[in-house]
């Protein structure tokens, strides 16, 4: 084992955190252990920052964009140099803004929608547009979407961490009184000084780096060859040689659901994942793992989170049966058994993933999160998204994600009524303080015993396996 790979795996192991575990629900107490009768024991490792981006895993793929602090749902708040206040999405959207608060929250904050490095949308707390008003110059905050009354400019002093914001007329913007803020600055020169109503102080509160930031950050055409690069070197065939002679058998790998449409996705993804997915099928195979096929992010987002794509941080997905009825067909592509290679002598390894002998799992959505994920329509899906697999194959398992912060227990009595299926449920050991003070060993061994009351909770008889897909 190179140097390489073992930092490989040791990363894998720490920022994937995932030995999993598909276990008998009768035999809580055999979690980790190997497989007998009667139950099936998976040790996987979660494949995480490889064809869906988390730019906590590999931060240095975002190098190469220009402002690259200022990508897709970067939260900011302006503070104006004049009137020492803060500009604000009165009542957090729907009407004017403002600048009268002193302190900054979450109508003070503004996330960003990238055109360019240096062309913007601005989305406020109600999720509408700030933009100009019909009538004149007043700044508003009323749009559904962004048109070209709601671009601007942003002319960054970096050593000054000061901004001009340039309206779509060419003036700036600028905060004459506290509650008035206009498109009307036609002075383009500034000294950047505190008498200037058109130079706002920025501060930079949030950021998300997943794959809509970074496709749409470098721009599509950009932003291929690094993620084909990326996707081609970061697991590679010995990776998977390694998980296997370490005593795991399988292999979680988090998809988004650009990847059905792949080679020529929507913009701003980037085609050429699914290769990487046929790719790890042939490595799996080859060393007997199975793999795990985890629809990490769902159209709209599932939860608002950068591992789902989200654009910036709003969550769509449950609120519509359209992008359920998409979210199906995804399911149903990574599925089906057809063929997708133009060639008519490519072999069976060719065949999406059914037929597959690799094939172990599909993981139906991961994390998806309440309200807007309503049970109602989870459990809508989940059906749905089940008799997909199943038109398909008997064999698979299919997996079903429990809600974030929901109870753990509520898909319990819902998913016995499915062959093979499995709850998924994440039990973190970080986000929290009591495990930053834990020695490693005293991680370890939370992990192995202390889980366990979270194991049976859900272990009921008759019901679904369980699959500890985050630890
Ligand atoms: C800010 O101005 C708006 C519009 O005049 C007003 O409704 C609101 O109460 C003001 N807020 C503060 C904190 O002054
Ligand atoms: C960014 O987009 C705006 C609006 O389409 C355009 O006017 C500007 O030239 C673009 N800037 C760059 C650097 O591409
Ligand atoms: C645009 O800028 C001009 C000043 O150059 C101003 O008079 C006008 O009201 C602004 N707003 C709109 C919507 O045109
Ligand atoms: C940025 O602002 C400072 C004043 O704080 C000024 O001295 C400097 O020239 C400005 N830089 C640019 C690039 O305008
Ligand atoms: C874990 O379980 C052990 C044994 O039941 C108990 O003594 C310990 O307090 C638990 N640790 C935590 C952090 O809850």
């Amino acid at each position: 084992m190179g140097g390489k790979y073992l930092s490989q795996w040791l990363l894998l192991m720490l920022i994937c955190s995932c030995l999993v575990s598909l276990s008998s629900c009768r035999r809580p107490a055999r979690l980790l252990s190997s497989s007998s009768m009667g139950s099936l024991n998976v040790k996987a490792v979660n494949l995480g920052g490889w064809l869906v981006t988390e730019g906590w895993i590999f931060p240095s793929l975002f190098d190469g964009i220009v402002n690259k602090d200022m990508l897709d749902g970067t939260q900011i708040q302006l503070k104006s140099v004049t009137q020492q206040m803060y500009l604000s999405a009165e009542t957090g959207g729907g009407t004017i803004i403002v600048a009268n608060r002193t302190s900054a929250s979450g109508w003070e904050t503004f996330k960003l929608w990238r055109i360019n490095e240096s062309t913007f949308n601005f989305r406020v707390f109600n999720w509408q547009f700030v933009g100009l008003s019909s009538d004149g110059n007043q700044v508003v905050a009323t749009a559904a979407s962004p048109g070209k009354t709601e671009t601007f400019q942003i002319v960054r002093n970096l050593t000054a961490s000061r901004v001009r914001i340039r309206a779509p007329n060419g003036s700036f913007l600028q905060a004459k009184t506290a509650v008035s803020v206009t498109a009307d600055y036609t002075e383009e020169s500034t000294s950047w000084g505190d008498d200037d109503p058109s130079v706002f102080e920025m501060t930079m509160v949030g950021q998300l780096q997943g794959e809509f930031q970074i496709t749409n950050g470098y721009g599509t055409e950009a932003a291929t060859p690094i993620l084909r690069n990326h996707w081609s070197t970061y697991i590679v065939e010995d990776d998977f040689r390694f998980i296997a002679n370490n005593g795991l058998n399988a292999v979680r790998i988090p998809v988004g659901w650009w990847i059905a449409s792949d080679p020529n996705p929507p913009k701003p993804f980037v085609g050429g994942s699914l290769q990487a997915l046929d790719n790890a099928f042939t490595w799996a195979e080859k060393y007997n793992l199975g793999v795990i096929v985890d629809l990490h992010a769902a159209p709209g987002s599932q939860n608002g989170y950068e591992h789902s794509a989200s654009r910036d941080g709003s969550q769509e997905w449950g609120t519509t049966d359209e992008n359920i009825a998409q979210t199906i067909n995804v399911i149903d592509f990574l599925a089906s058994s057809s063929f997708y290679g133009f060639d008519k002598q490519q072999s069976f390894s060719n065949c999406r993933y059914a037929k597959r002998s690799g094939l172990l799992a599909i993981e139906l959505i991961n994390e998806p999160l309440a309200p807007k994920a309503t049970l109602d329509s989870l459990k809508k899906y989940y059906q749905a998204g089940y008799n997909v697999v199943r038109k398909y194959t008997s064999n698979a398992y299919v997996i079903m994600s429990n809600r974030l912060s929901a109870s753990s227990t509520e898909l319990l009595q819902f998913a016995s009524g499915f062959q093979k299926s499995v709850l998924d449920v994440h039990y973190y050991n970080l986000f929290s303080s009591e495990f930053t003070t834990m020695t490693v060993q005293q991680n370890i061994d939370y992990v192995n015993n202390n889980r366990s009351t979270d194991i049976s909770t859900v272990s009921i008889a008759n019901g679904p396996l369980v699959f500890v897909g985050k630890s």
